[in-house]
């Protein structure tokens, strides 16, 4: 493990969520009934262990990263990324358990990610959820990656209730969703090519930049530095004739304008790391930033804008967006989303047309997210989706004894969320033939009418 630090937690998230509803308790006794869950991460480059118990409370956590090791490659290779978390898993759960005060044996369920992600990397989790699941007798629970970004935030805020909207932008995934409950969702928008992070990082690297914190974090800082107007560049899909009436997002064609920009005006960037350049070089580059970040996201702002009309048509009752993944921890993309939600949806509803209104009826709705430590993938995020689910009944049983060699575990390395909304028409062809399982939300119902729950996919 000479190449990554295990860092365990600093400041526990604290939290009160449905604690006594949970156990029916108004005394104390809260605290006995109070069922303890393990939660392992491993889809991408961050191996994360936590213990979250029913009633919100994060006991312990750990989190390694190999970020790193693959900044010198320009993204996550993920034959490198398998052998980090191999190196780190078992480092990772003891830690989480022993800052916890408890052992495998405590615990009431484990839950694990088992999609999306990258399959070398995922399997690496369930393999050791299922071996301590089997030595243990612990219930196993499936945990989508996204889902998890999400709910983490009825952990972390208070009032988060269902039905919301919620917004996730991550390395991978650019996501508009109605979340009805847990594991049932809609999905309003989805990206046609990159998802927001991958755009973040591919600037950050032509641009030069220190990537062993991850690009995102890197062209955050130097953006504040720039002139967000010296470049043009336009919003995405402003000018589609499909796409801009759409909730979908894309990057591929900013991430090109950027790259054009930077070639003529800065050629061999990438080659000559931003430390290096003079005060004139440095500038040019924090506009290039500053100017790609403030077109990025107003595509951001603008698609959830639309986005929050089309939710509350279909659920008047929403009260929150929720914002999560890696991206919502930054700060400038928190500050636009919270104007975004002030101003609320872009055109006005079908029934105000009706009406002749000029002005659209709109009471705003709260924007939340988690605190960027849990913005960023970890553990505790999974454990929490764990007690969600564990709490409906959603767990499977744990493996028969008898089986010792786990590496056949079903993963799910592209899992949707759910059914796209009627109005959602562009690119649904392609995002249709790419699915290759049923949606979580499938899977969630699957799981409630079973008798015998899905255990095999586990
Ligand atoms: O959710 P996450 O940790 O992993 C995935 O599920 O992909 O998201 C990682 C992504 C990376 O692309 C990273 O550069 C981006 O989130 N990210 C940021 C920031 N922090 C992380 N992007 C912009 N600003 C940030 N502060
Ligand atoms: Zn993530």
């Amino acid at each position: 493990m000479e190449n990554q630090e295990i860092s365990d937690s600093a400041e526990p998230a604290t939290v009160q969520a449905e604690a006594s509803t949970e156990n029916g308790s108004e005394n104390g006794s809260v605290e006995k009934a109070s069922r303890l869950v393990l939660g392992i991460e491993t889809s991408c480059d961050e191996t994360g262990a936590a213990v979250v118990s029913t009633d919100g409370r994060v006991l312990g956590e750990a989190l390694a990263s190999s970020a790193a090791i693959h900044a010198q490659w320009g993204g996550v290779v993920p034959a490198l990324a398998k052998g980090e978390h191999e190196k780190a898993i078992d480092g990772v759960v003891d830690l989480a358990l022993s800052n916890a005060g408890v052992s495998a044996s405590d615990l009431s369920a484990i839950a694990v990610t088992i999609g999306p992600g990258l399959s070398l990397c995922l399997r690496l989790g369930a393999m050791k959820a299922r071996e301590l699941a089997r030595q243990h007798r612990t219930p196993l629970i499936s945990v989508h990656h996204m889902e998890a970004h999400a709910l983490v935030a009825r952990l972390t805020n208070d009032g988060v209730n269902f039905p919301f909207l919620t917004l996730l932008v991550s390395g991978g995934h650019n996501l508009l969703l109605l979340a009805h409950s847990v594991g049932h969702y809609t999905q309003l928008g989805t990206t046609l090519d990159d998802a927001l992070g991958e755009a973040y990082d591919k600037t950050a690297r032509l641009l030069g930049l220190d990537l062993s914190k991850g690009g995102g974090p890197a062209l955050e800082a130097l953006a504040r530095e720039g002139d967000p107007q010296r470049f043009k560049f336009s919003v995405p899909m402003r000018a589609s004739k499909t796409g801009s009436k759409t909730c979908d997002f894309s990057y591929a064609g900013l991430k090109t304008n950027v790259r054009l920009a930077i070639e003529s005006e800065i050629p061999g960037a990438e080659q000559r790391p931003l430390a290096d350049v003079d005060a004139t070089e440095r500038q040019l580059r924090a506009d290039i930033a500053a100017s790609f970040q403030r077109v990025a996201v107003a595509h951001l702002e603008e698609r959830t804008r639309r986005a929050i009309g089309w939710a509350l048509e279909q659920e008047p009752n929403i009260k929150c967006l929720v914002m999560a993944g890696g991206v919502a921890a930054n700060k400038y993309v928190r500050e636009s989303l919270t104007r975004a939600v002030q101003e609320g949806p872009l055109e006005l509803t079908r029934r105000e047309v009706k009406l002749g209104m000029k002005r659209k009826e709109y009471t705003p709705i709260r924007l939340v997210c988690p605190p960027p430590r849990l913005c960023t993938d970890n553990g505790v995020m999974v454990a929490w989706a764990g007690v969600e689910r564990l709490r409906l009944g959603l767990e499977e049983p744990p493996p028969p004894l008898e089986e010792t060699d786990h590496s056949n575990v079903q993963l799910r390395p592209r899992w949707p969320m759910g059914e796209i909304h009627s109005k959602s028409t562009t690119g649904v062809g392609s995002i249709r033939a790419t699915r290759a399982f049923p949606s979580l939300t499938a899977f969630t119902k699957s799981m409630s009418t079973s008798a015998q729950p899905a255990a095999s996919v586990l």
